[in-house]
């Protein structure tokens, strides 16, 4: 591998940890503030009766029911928690 190569390599592998960070701290967000209303299993619908089609759409259900807990989010935890979502469910970014 050529010096280059390697950069890209490490840039790549830092990205993933990173992501894989922000992933676990999803899951401590999730699973401290979004109990109140339903189990995680109702992320685990068949796709076809998922109102989650895209990873938009995660995103937009999570900012969607955010304001019914009485926890007051910042825009990472919400990044954390649809990357959460995205990895542990609904498997859209694979
Ligand atoms: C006030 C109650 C309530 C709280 C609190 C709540 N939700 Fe929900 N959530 C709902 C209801 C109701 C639905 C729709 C369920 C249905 O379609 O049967 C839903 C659906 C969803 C869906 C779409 C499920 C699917 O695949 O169709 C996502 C994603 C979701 N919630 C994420 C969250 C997240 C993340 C939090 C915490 C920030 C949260 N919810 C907190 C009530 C709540």
């Amino acid at each position: 591998m050529n010096k280059h190569g390697l950069i890209l390599g490490f840039m790549a592998l830092f990205a993933a940890s990173a992501l894989a960070q922000d992933a676990q701290r999803g899951a401590l967000a999730y699973q401290t503030y979004c109990g109140g209303c339903h189990y995680e299993r109702v992320h685990d619908r068949p796709p076809e009766r998922s109102v989650v089609k895209s990873r938009t759409m995660l995103q937009a259900q999570v900012m969607r029911w955010a304001p019914q807990t009485r926890h007051e989010f910042t825009g990472d935890e919400i990044r954390d928690i649809v990357e959460y979502l995205d990895r542990t469910h609904y498997r859209i970014s694979e």
